[in-house]
């Protein structure tokens, strides 16, 4: 027998504008009051259903077909229309068994030697600050050490620490463009905001990602050619070890994500619809970094606000990369070693879940666990509340990354920053050893000082972002 979901005693209106308005208190709300789900009726749409049970939160993201992605509507599609993380189906499954090669075995440990090259640069530039201290948008900061590694590693450059900026402030914009409001929730007719600024801040994404991709080629066909003449000279045939491959044998061929998608080009079984490169290269310019950012600025902000932890973090680090004379750049063998950061890390992604929230949408009359969800509905699984909820979490809204020593995050199923099933995050590996790196490195040698009340605005975009960035005062440890 299938039951239907229970719905808040108020007007229906109402929640749907307390859901625009203010989503984090109201998802709090309601998962204080309902064991497992809830429907709030949306006039002239279908409701908005909102799960409370980790449970079930994990077979929603395990059931795609019924459940599809929410795809990339008005202004999202002028920055992407069909990237990897907006796609479903045939489309989504061919790009990311391309893509797949690039975020596994050693381009995880790429990704977090490089993060610990950037990373010493970074507290190199920041060690000329004198014992005063020097005010910074630490938001800004992280965000240019990420999409820095992300460039390098995914598409092959590194951006520049120009045009890093540059995305900061695109994201800016983006990220007001896509704040959640009440005209989110509101009947499909009423007209939707426009911000004139936005379009100039997609045409800019979509115009490096553009450039991005023209040098890549360029760069391919000039080693494709060299190779053909080595070839040539040895009386070998070129690229016939793998794929399209350019490699004398024994070489490593590139297996940068932007690298991998261009190469199948050349495969007969691989269709790519117009603009998939582009729209592939720009998601990535935004989901490679953004979520890593904004981890770290939450990171840096709690252990600013738990001494004690601080403490330990900084110990571990001193120990495991050294100091003075002997001290060395971070790289990804530390990481096992680094079991304080790892904690800290992960906690604060319990806290402040970049991905605040997944979005799915019923595409028929479905049955969930008892219930009928009906075609059409939203359907929000809200990492922020179920990831506070006291029936999963001793003193939720505790920062206590002591609560992993007894647990394993794998094994909490109310935990799921990353979210789950077969659209489960592609980067996670990533975010996780190169961001432990980026906050051990950088707390062993530096007081960021942050305000008590730095998190106080988060704004409900697609990501959980600080309204004004996040001020920080950056001094030396003495
Ligand atoms: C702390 C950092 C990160 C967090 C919290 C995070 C979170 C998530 C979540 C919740 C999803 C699932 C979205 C959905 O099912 O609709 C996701 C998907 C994805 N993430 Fe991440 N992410 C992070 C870092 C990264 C990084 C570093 C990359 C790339 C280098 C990345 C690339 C992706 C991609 C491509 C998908 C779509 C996967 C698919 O649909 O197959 N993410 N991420």
């Amino acid at each position: 027998m299938q039951h239907r979901i229970p719905q808040p005693p108020e007007a229906g209106l109402l929640n749907a504008v307390r859901f625009g308005t203010d989503p984090f208190r109201f998802l709090e709300g309601v998962q204080g009051r309902f064991d497992s789900i809830t429907a709030v009726p949306i006039p002239g749409r279908a409701p908005l259903v909102v799960v409370t049970d980790p449970d079930l939160a994990h077979e929603v993201l395990s059931r795609p077909p019924e459940f599809r992605r929410v795809a990339a509507q008005g202004s999202a599609s002028m920055i992407a229309e069909q990237g990897v993380v907006q796609s479903d189906g045939p489309l989504w499954r061919q790009q990311r068994g391309i893509m797949r090669p690039a975020f596994v075995g050693r381009q995880v440990r790429e990704y977090a030697n490089t993060v610990g090259h950037r990373v010493e640069e970074l507290a190199e530039e920041w060690a000329d600050i004198g014992a005063d201290g020097e005010h910074r948008n630490l938001h800004a900061e992280m965000t240019t050490l990420t999409i820095r590694v992300a460039s390098e590693i995914l598409l092959g450059e590194d951006i520049g620490h120009d045009r890093a900026a540059d995305f900061y402030e695109w994201m800016a914009v983006a990220g007001r463009e896509f704040e959640f409001s009440p005209t989110t929730v509101s009947p499909a007719w009423l007209p939707t905001r426009t911000d004139p600024e936005f379009s100039e801040a997609a045409e800019g994404i979509r115009g490096l990602a553009e450039e991005i991709i023209e040098r890549r080629r360029e760069t391919l066909a000039a080693e494709s050619e060299a190779e053909d003449e080595r070839g040539g000279e040895n009386g070998t045939e070129s690229g016939d070890d793998t794929r399209g491959g350019s490699g004398t044998a024994g070489a490593k061929q590139p297996q940068d994500m932007l690298t991998l998608l261009l190469r199948a080009e050349d495969d007969p079984e691989v269709e790519y619809p117009p603009n998939q490169i582009r729209d592939e290269v720009a998601t990535f310019l935004i989901a490679g970094h953004e979520t890593t950012a904004l981890s770290l600025s939450y990171t840096m902000s709690l252990l600013s606000w738990n001494p004690e932890v601080r403490e330990q973090v900084r110990e571990e680090a001193k120990q495991v990369f050294g100091v003075g004379e002997s001290a060395r750049t971070p790289e990804y063998d530390d990481v096992a070693d680094l079991t304080h950061a790892d904690r800290a890390y992960r906690e604060s992604l319990r806290l402040y879940p970049p991905a605040w929230a997944t979005f799915r949408q019923a595409t028929g009359d479905v049955r969930l666990g008892e219930f009928r969800v009906e075609e059409g509905s939203a359907i929000v699984l809200p990492q922020w509340s179920i990831q506070r909820d006291r029936r999963y979490f001793e003193n939720p809204t505790e920062f206590d990354p002591s609560r992993w020593e007894r647990r394993s995050p794998n094994a909490v199923s109310a935990y799921f920053p990353f979210a789950s099933g077969p659209h489960a995050c592609i980067g996670q590996q990533f975010a996780l050893s190169g961001a432990t790196l980026a906050v051990s490195r950088l707390t062993r040698d530096f007081e960021v000082e942050i305000p008590e009340d730095a998190l106080s605005d988060l704004r409900p975009t697609p990501t959980l972002r600080p309204a004004e960035g996040v001020p920080a005062t950056i001094r030396p440890v003495e």
